[in-house]
């Protein structure tokens, strides 16, 4: 069985910098931009063109640098924002309006005072008109999480024959399970005339912490696009994490699925939104946190070293990141010390190294992490003799 591609839509500089505190100036964006396209996304959503004269500016420059992904500026199903997404795409060598509406009931209900006849309408007269600027269609049913199946279905079909190319099933809120959106995708892929024509695109919250295993039961039920954020970043508690959605389909080659992202460049790419941001990563967050490839238990310490997949499942390398690391902490063995003494020039015999390990504990109980020039210090108070070799 071939492998199929999986899209990647990165949405940081729309639905990641949403996030307050993560405002990017045009500047800011360009850098990242030209960095995703480097990356190998195949979408950047560059910003929501009409909700301010900055973001229609950096849709627009962006547009103009990026070489191969295509470009997307969101919009309402309002006339005059379709409008000026068009506009802010124009130079754009591949654009892409993306373009909806609120379907669940609670949407229908209280923000638009609608019914879903009424949704279905509004929905076909935004992707009609946005089909007279650009070829590139996608369509959002916001809250689609929370939305009826059938109705679904139905604004789908309506959608499609009007001319979308993409359909975006958006867990909005963050409150499907995987089983359940894994089954939405495949009764859209089975009752949705004209799905062909069309891909369907996973867009999942991680309000219960479950976007990225939505994303994946997503793709594996027939979606073939994932929009996600470097970091996860996103509205509330973040959007599924690009890292993470493209090194579960790469850990597992038996789903045939794979994206087409250059994993070396992840770890930097992570810094590099983290520091324009200014939000920090969590240490222990999946593929690129600090502790994502760090040991700190003798046990765990003992197998790395002696064989790096005992306690890893990936080359840190194939992330972009150096190596594991062995942090020496009072939880840490012989093993771990003697490695990373020999990291800083000793070579310590078994009797040399019991010596050794004993004044380490002795310091490890007081300091949280021992460092290298601490290891010096350790050795010297051993009284006896151990001279580094260099
Ligand atoms: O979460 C969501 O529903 C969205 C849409 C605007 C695509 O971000
Ligand atoms: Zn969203």
């Amino acid at each position: 069985m071939s492998t199929e591609k999986v899209e990647i839509f990165d949405t940081t500089l729309r639905d990641g910098e949403q996030v307050p505190g993560c405002k990017l100036d045009t500047k800011q964006k360009l850098v990242i931009a030209e960095r995703l396209d480097e990356l190998g996304v195949d979408i950047i959503e560059a910003g929501f063109p009409i909700s301010s004269p900055g973001d229609f500016q950096s849709v627009n420059e962006i547009s103009k640098l990026v070489k191969n992904a295509r470009v997307c500026g969101l919009t309402r199903a309002v006339k005059k924002d379709i409008e000026v997404a068009a506009a802010a795409l124009k130079a754009a060598k591949r654009p892409r309006i993306h373009t909806g509406i609120g379907t669940s009931d609670s949407h229908i209900r209280y923000k638009f005072n609608a019914t879903q006849d009424e949704i279905i309408e509004r929905a076909i007269a935004a992707v009609s008109y946005a089909k007279t600027f650009v070829e590139d269609v996608e369509f959002y049913a916001e809250d689609a999480g929370r939305t009826d199946n059938e109705f679904l279905a139905k604004v789908c079909e309506a959608v499609v024959s009007a001319g979308a190319t993409v359909l975006n099933i958006p867990d909005t809120t963050g409150y499907c399970l995987p089983e359940e959106y894994g089954a939405k995708m495949r009764y859209l892929k089975e009752n949705v005339k004209g799905i062909h024509k069309a891909t369907l695109s996973c867009h999942c919250h991680n309000d219960l912490g479950l976007a990225t295993a939505n994303s994946i039961e997503g793709v594996i039920h027939g979606a073939r696009q994932i929009e996600c954020t470097i970091n996860g970043l996103g509205e509330r508690a973040g959007n599924t994490a690009l890292e993470e959605v493209v090194m579960v389909l790469r850990q597992h080659p038996y789903l045939n699925l794979d994206t087409n992202i250059n994993t070396r460049l992840l770890y930097d790419t992570s810094q590099m939104v983290s520091h324009l941001m200014g939000m920090p990563v969590q240490p222990n967050k999946a593929i690129v946190g600090a502790n994502a490839f760090a040991h700190s238990s003798g046990i765990h310490q003992d197998g790395v070293i002696k064989q790096r997949e005992t306690y890893e499942i990936i080359d840190p390398a194939e992330v972009g990141v150096t190596e594991s690391s062995i942090v020496l902490t009072a939880r840490s063995g012989r093993a771990a010390l003697a490695y990373r003494a020999k990291k800083v020039g000793y070579e310590l015999t078994k009797v040399q190294l019991d010596t050794v390990y004993v004044e380490f504990l002795k310091f490890a109980d007081r300091k949280k992490e021992i460092e290298d020039n601490d290891i010096h210090e350790i050795i010297s108070k051993t009284d006896i003799g151990i001279k580094a070799v260099s």
